[in-house]
Parts: structure tokens; C-alpha cells; sequence
């Protein structure tokens, strides 16, 4: 039987019948089928992939897969591009794709400071500024009201030390338009679960800071569901402890915890960057891009003991811990290979550039098989 939190997770407008499917197509070898008492376990789509392009892709995505966020389509730059245009057609795709397929659909992003349409950039008024958030939540979020289960409404609103990023948003509106966010967002579609997802919030210092935001909203009566910390992170973090500490401490406000951008890079890192502001690059050197032809079993085992250690922490809290979402599919498309570097040959996910299972992915159904 699938278990009770599964199928909750799955209730929005979803009946038995769906449900049967569901578990029908859990059955066998597969990560969400291996993790079906456990949480979902999701992955961000691209264009390719809600195109259903390549066949192969597209039938791992199904089998493996029980929920997805789009990696890029939904961000306003690319859904809102001018004041009074949107562009539906992908983000219709994505969701008829999540719903033919009985998934668990997450919306992302609404309110962020990165990927702006241009004539954001362009807005002087605190007024202006804020008619533009509240209609794009409106039309974007009311477009797919009973069908998106889960909102990240308002991203990476932190700076490193916990204190508000000053972006557009907070130097116009202070740090309320996080409030005003959510509270547009319960009332648009009140059955989806929101969140506030940001990278680093494990970490001491903005971890603090992300317990101080929410616990704003809360003290308020503002709806939020849960905290998604993405987990942009390295073969070589040191960082279980920040992580289960994380865990417990979301939870214990009430909230649910999801990870929703799962990634392990394998790539060297001189400058002890961490994380994921995009508007950090750095130039090419064949000395930062070791892996470019093949990667050394070492690694590979590495990256496996890794992915191990995280799901064994993810597991003795899946009480707490509502998805785990890897930020894509298979290496040849993360995002990984051209940041902080571009054109790297990365390897942060569990399949490779053939589509084929790697030994990280087998170390995480063989974490269930010996339970
Ligand atoms: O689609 C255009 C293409 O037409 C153009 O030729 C090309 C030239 O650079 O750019 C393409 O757009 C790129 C887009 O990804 C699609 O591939 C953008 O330049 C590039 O900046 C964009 O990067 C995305 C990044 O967010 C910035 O929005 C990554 O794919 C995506 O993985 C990443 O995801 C974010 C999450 O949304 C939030 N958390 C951090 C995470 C990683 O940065």
C-alpha cells in the first residue's frame, strides 16, 4: 500500500482512481517507488524535458520521479516577459505533464530578485513596483490554482549573514512585501502549500535569518507550509551537522522541510565559494575542468558515500522532511557545468550523460534494500 503521507501529499484535486495509478506505476526498481514510505522524490524540469524530446529521458523522469519543478519556465523573465504579456505555453506543458503523469507539481518561482523581466528593472515607484508582484501572483498562480500543489513564493530574500538581501523588492517595499507575498498567495489558491526557499539557510548564520523571516510571517497569522532549503552543495561539504540541526529546527516551528534543489558538485572550488548566487562567475582554466573526458572511480565512489551519508540523515527525519527534489535530470544538463566556470564537465546528479544509473543512484536504493 502507498503510505498515508504519499498520498496526502498527493490529495490536490487527485481521485482514487489517480492514486491506484500512482501506485501502480510505483511498483519495481526506482527511486520513488525505493522512497514511497518516505517523501517525494522530485527533479526540475527543462524545456527538453517537458517537450518530451528524448524518449529515454522522458521515461526516466516517470519511473523515477514523483514530483517536478521547473528549472527555468516559470521565473518571471521568461512567464511575464512584458508588463501586460505572459507566455503560458511551457508552463501549460509542465502542468499537463505533472498531471498526466500523477505527479506532484511545484511552482517556482514568484517573488525573486534574480531572472526579472527587464522593464522591472525600469519601475521607480514603491507603488508601481508592488502592483507588478501582486498582479503576476494573481495571474500566474490563479492560472494554475487546484493544480500546483506547492509554491517556493518567495526566493533567496537572504544575504549570507541573515540579514534581507537588499533586492528591488526590499529597497522598494521593506522586507513586509515578503509578507504581502504570502499572504496574496493563501488567498489565490488557498489549497497549495507555501514556501520560502533559499540556499545556505542550513548554515548557521542564515539559518538565523530564515527562522527570524518566518517566524514574522507566523506571528503575523500569515499562511506558510514550509522552508525549502535547496542544497547546492559539494562531495566535499562538512555539513551534516548544520543540516540535521536545520532539520529539527524548521520542524520544531511547525513547518514542513523540503530540499528542493538537491546537487553534489564534483569540481574543484580555489575560492571556497558555497552556494548558488548566480551572479557569481569566474573565468575558464583547464586546471578547474580535471574531469572533462571521464570521471575517476574514486570520485564517483565519493560521490556515492556522499549522496549516502545526506539520504541516511534525510531518512532517520523523514518524519519531518516532505521531498527531496534533485536540480535536474542528468549531468549533461545541470546547471553545474557552467557555474561558477563555464563550459566545466560536471557530475553532481545521480544519472549520467547517457541517462545511465550511476553508483550514487544505486547507493540510495541500496540504502532502502538493507533496511
Ligand atoms: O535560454 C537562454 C538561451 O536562449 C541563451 O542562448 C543562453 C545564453 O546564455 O541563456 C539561456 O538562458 C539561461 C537559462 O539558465 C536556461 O538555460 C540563462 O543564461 C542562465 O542564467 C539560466 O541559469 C539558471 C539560473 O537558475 C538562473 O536563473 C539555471 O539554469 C538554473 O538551474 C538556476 O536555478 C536556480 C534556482 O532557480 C534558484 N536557486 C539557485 C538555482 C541555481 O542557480
Amino acid at each position: 500500500m502507498m503510505n498515508t503521507k504519499i498520498k496526502t501529499l498527493l490529495t490536490l484535486g487527485t481521485t482514487v482512481a489517480c492514486l491506484q495509478s500512482v501506485q501502480a506505476q510505483t511498483q519495481g526498481n526506482s527511486l520513488k517507488s525505493a522512497y514511497q514510505e518516505d517523501f517525494l522524490i522530485g527533479t526540475a524540469l527543462g524545456t527538453e524535458h517537458i517537450l518530451e524530446r528524448n524518449e529515454k529521458a522522458n521515461q526516466l523522469i516517470k519511473k523515477e520521479f514523483n514530483a517536478i519543478t521547473p528549472e527555468n519556465i516559470m521565473k518571471s523573465q521568461l512567464i511575464h516577459p512584458e508588463v501586460d504579456r505572459y507566455n503560458f505555453s511551457l508552463s501549460d506543458k509542465f502542468v499537463d505533464y505533472g498531471l498526466k503523469n500523477q505527479m506532484y507539481i511545484v511552482g517556482h518561482t514568484l517573488v525573486w530578485h534574480s531572472q526579472l523581466p527587464s522593464f522591472v528593472h525600469k519601475i521607480s515607484s514603491a507603488d508601481s513596483l508592488r502592483i507588478f508582484m501582486k498582479e503576476h501572483i494573481k495571474t500566474v498562480m490563479g492560472r494554475y490554482a487546484g493544480k500546483i500543489n506547492s509554491w517556493d513564493v518567495v526566493n533567496e530574500a537572504l544575504n549570507e549573514d541573515g540579514t534581507y538581501r537588499k533586492s528591488i523588492f526590499f529597497n522598494k517595499l521593506g522586507d513586509s512585501y515578503i509578507k504581502e507575498a504570502f499572504e496574496l498567495a493563501a488567498q489565490v489558491d488557498p489549497k497549495a502549500e507555501l514556501y520560502y526557499n533559499d540556499y545556505n539557510i542550513e548554515q548557521p548564520a542564515k539559518r538565523k535569518g530564515a527562522i527570524a523571516l518566518i517566524k514574522k510571517l507566523q506571528e503575523n497569522g500569515v499562511k506558510i507550509n514550509g522552508v525549502g532549503i535547496q542544497g547546492h552543495w559539494s562531495i566535499n561539504s562538512n555539513n551534516l551537522k548544520d543540516i540535521e540541526d536545520s532539520i529539527l529546527e524548521f520542524s520544531q516551528m511547525g513547518l514542513k522541510v523540503a530540499f528542493t534543489e538537491l546537487d553534489l558538485t564534483v569540481l574543484p572550488n580555489p575560492w571556497d565559494l558555497r552556494g548558488a548566487d548566480v551572479n557569481q562567475r569566474f573565468k575558464e582554466d583547464p586546471k578547474m575542468n580535471p574531469y572533462k573526458d571521464s570521471l575517476p572511480d574514486s570520485v564517483q565512489n565519493a560521490l556515492a558515500n556522499r549522496y549516502s551519508e545526506l539520504f541516511k540523515l534525510f531518512l532517520k527525519h523523514k518524519d519531518k522532511i516532505s521531498r527531496i527534489t534533485f536540480w535536474g535530470v542528468d549531468d549533461r544538463h545541470s546547471w553545474l557545468n557552467g557555474f561558477p566556470i563555464p563550459n566545466r564537465t560536471n557530475y553532481p546528479l545521480l544519472f549520467d550523460r547517457a541517462l545511465e544509473p550511476k553508483k550514487a543512484y544505486q547507493s540510495l536504493i541500496s540504502l532502502k534494500e538493507s533496511k
